[in-house]
């Protein structure tokens, strides 16, 4: 790969021990993926921020790391282990809470925002069209391809970091137009709203880590976030491409080498698949975290009902969009815990809870891997029913 002159200077450890770490972590992947130069990015969004993913290991990483060197462009945290405010209530121990504190102090050190969220673009750092990133969080980095037409690969937490540290990272993978390209075309029958997120589900286990382009379904941009989360945890997708009138026009498909259709009934099937038991110690829905508008649609559809206090119930959210809609979250807050900081699959769940239910894709795939719950699917309109009367 091409340095330039001011980049050798930091590679030598001209500009301190930290900044030079970061540059030999972005020059060894530039090397691996065949990149020629660095670019400039810029946002970054770091992965790797609760206890439970990152462990000791992750911590004394973290604390070298922020002795020597700072952030140098706008940087986003992934969720914590836990809701800064309410860990107690959530019933996270002591032990976590005090590791989980060193973590926010060495990401604090380092200069990173404490966004503490997989939805960056609804917490004030939303890239436009065009931009080079470097985000790491699967369903995060899916949108802003995707929808919001930035361009970033996946990063690991510490590539993420280090692009952070120096301001850019290495040009390969979806940076390069040639990579944007569809080479799998899926074409759904239907796609009944509630089931956005398993379309998205069966997506990724379709395409693998080629970038799908789909037809059969149109979206809101809240269904464009579950759909994107679902197929980046069932497959190695990172950025999709929507069939439309308008899109068609401009979209280079001479590279699809397959074309699959999805019946409905595949989709129910695989709904079927996923039900799971239909007893639960949980409800959590936030993954990723709701927006305003999930928010605000869920207090119209539970504002005159009663809750059925069955099982507990978790409502996921980033804290900046929590503070935006104080009156709703009164409502949901009698159904349910409001998180924030934290989501049910990085948070130490299963200290808590066996079985678990969600509106997620993306959470069937974790739940039951890292957070050890037998898992249920149901539409949001399903589990909201299930805990009111
Ligand atoms: Fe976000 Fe946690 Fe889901 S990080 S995408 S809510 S697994």
């Amino acid at each position: 790969m091409h340095l330039t002159a001011q980049e050798e200077r930091v590679l030598a450890g001209e500009e301190g021990p930290g900044r030079a770490k970061a540059m030999q972590l972005l020059v060894a992947l530039g090397d691996i993926y065949g990149a020629e130069r660095l670019i400039p990015i810029a946002s970054a969004q770091v992965s790797g921020a609760s206890f439970k993913t990152i462990g000791d290991a992750g911590i004394k990483f973290l604390e070298d790391f922020s002795e020597h060197a700072k952030v140098t462009v706008r940087t986003s945290l992934n969720p914590l282990g836990l809701d800064l405010r309410r860990w107690r209530a959530m019933g996270v121990d002591d032990d976590f809470h005090a590791k989980q504190g060193r973590i926010v102090s060495a990401y604090r050190a380092l200069g990173v925002e404490p966004s503490y969220t997989c939805t960056p673009y609804l917490a004030g750092n939303r890239p436009r069209r065009g931009q080079h990133l470097a985000w790491a969080e699967s369903s995060a980095t899916v949108f802003a391809n995707s929808y919001l037409g930035a361009r970033t690969n996946r990063e690991g937490g510490p590539s993420a970091l280090a692009a952070a540290i120096i301001g850019k990272t290495a040009e390969y993978g979806l940076h390069m137009d040639g990579n944007r390209r569809p080479k799998v075309k899926i074409e759904f029958e239907e796609v009944p709203e509630g089931l956005v997120p398993l379309a998205g589900y069966l997506v990724g286990k379709i395409a693998g880590k080629r970038v799908p382009y789909i037809g059969g379904i149109s979206m809101t941009p809240d269904q464009h976030k579950s759909f994107g989360a679902a197929m980046a945890a069932t497959g190695a997708v990172s950025m999709y491409l929507l069939s439309s009138p308008d899109t068609r026009k401009r979209t280079d498909v001479s590279e699809v080498e397959e074309c699959v259709h999805v019946p409905l009934s595949e989709l129910n099937e695989c709904a079927e698949e996923l039900k799971g038991d239909d007893a639960w110690d949980l409800v959590a829905i936030g993954c990723p975290h709701c927006s305003e508008a999930e928010i605000r649609a869920m207090a119209r559809f539970l504002k005159d009902k009663k809750p059925r206090d069955e099982c507990d119930v978790w409502f996921c959210t980033s804290r900046a969009v929590y503070g935006r809609c104080p009156k709703e979250l009164t409502v949901l807050r009698r159904f349910g815990k409001v998180l924030c900081d934290t989501c049910m699959v990085v948070s130490p769940i299963e200290k808590m809870y066996r079985r678990t239910a969600s509106d997620s894709g993306k959470a069937m795939v974790y739940l039951p891997s890292l957070g050890r719950q037998s898992a249920s699917f149901r539409p949001t309109r399903a589990l909201l029913e299930a805990i009111s009367r």
